[in-house]
């Protein structure tokens, strides 16, 4: 190959660093063990189980990288993001696989659950409209106004998902108990100005959010 191609294949990063794309016929497979938590088709049953069916694939592949990451044996304190019910689940998937998972769940459609009435006001308040006095933007500037979230950021769906993973993350966010979140700290900044009423209520309006 003359050094001309060369520098133009590395220029174009097709030298053989593949970046991974996903294949959702062969995830299904490879995601069978996942459906006792999480549904098999990505609609958990349980509440503290979040649903992953419809979720922006880019998202799901950080997701599993960090848990995976997370979870080892050998991780250092504070790397990834530690899901203890899934330890040692995801040791024995390379990148290729996690990617096929990430585009199967990314490929179903996600069941939306219910909003309580007595807590719309507030959520959707928080949800729209931010916390302007805080100085905390909206959740639709990142999330969408109707929830389905930015797939091409990494930005997640959150329409629909449980109220009661969804109150847990941003609990976790804001006591520093997940830290995945980049160094821009974006939701740890955010859950921040949220006060347990307030997670409660616009957790409950995702639930319902379509
Ligand atoms: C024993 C139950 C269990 C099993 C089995 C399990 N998970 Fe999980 N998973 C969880 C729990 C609980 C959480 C949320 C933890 C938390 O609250 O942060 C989670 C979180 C996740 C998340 C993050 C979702 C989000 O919205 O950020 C992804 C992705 C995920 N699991 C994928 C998988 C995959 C893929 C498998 C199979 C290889 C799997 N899980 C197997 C319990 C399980
Ligand atoms: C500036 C952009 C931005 C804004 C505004 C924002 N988020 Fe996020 N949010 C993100 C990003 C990015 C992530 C993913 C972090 C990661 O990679 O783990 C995220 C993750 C989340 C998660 C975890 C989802 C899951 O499946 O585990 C929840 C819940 C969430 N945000 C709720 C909110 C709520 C509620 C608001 C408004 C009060 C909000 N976000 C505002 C960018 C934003």
């Amino acid at each position: 190959m003359n050094k001309v191609l060369v520098s133009l294949l590395l220029t174009l990063g097709i030298t053989g660093m593949a970046h991974a794309a996903g294949d959702a016929a062969a995830g299904q497979g490879k995601a069978a063990v996942c459906g006792a938590c999480h549904g098999a088709d990505g609609n958990s049953p349980a509440p503290n189980f979040p649903k992953l069916a419809g979720q922006g694939e880019r998202y799901l592949l950080k997701q599993l990288k960090d848990i995976k990451a997370g979870t080892s044996p050998t991780a250092e304190p504070g790397t990834g993001r530690k899901v203890l019910e899934m330890t040692g689940l995801l040791e024995g998937f390379n990148d290729q696989d996690l990617a096929d998972i990430a585009a199967y769940f990314s490929s179903q459609k996600i069941v939306i659950g219910a909003a309580d009435p007595a807590l719309v006001k507030q959520g959707e308040a928080l949800f729209r409209g931010g916390k302007v006095a805080d100085g905390m933007p909206a959740c639709t500037g990142c999330h969408s106004p109707d929830g389905s979230g930015n797939f091409a950021a990494g930005f997640p769906h959150l329409g629909g998902q449980h109220a009661t993973y969804v109150a847990k993350q941003l609990t976790d966010f804001r006591e520093g108990n997940r830290t995945n979140d980049g160094d821009t700290m974006i939701m740890r900044g955010i859950a921040a100005k949220l006060s347990n009423k307030d997670i409660e209520a616009v957790s409950s309006y995702i639930q319902g959010l379509h």
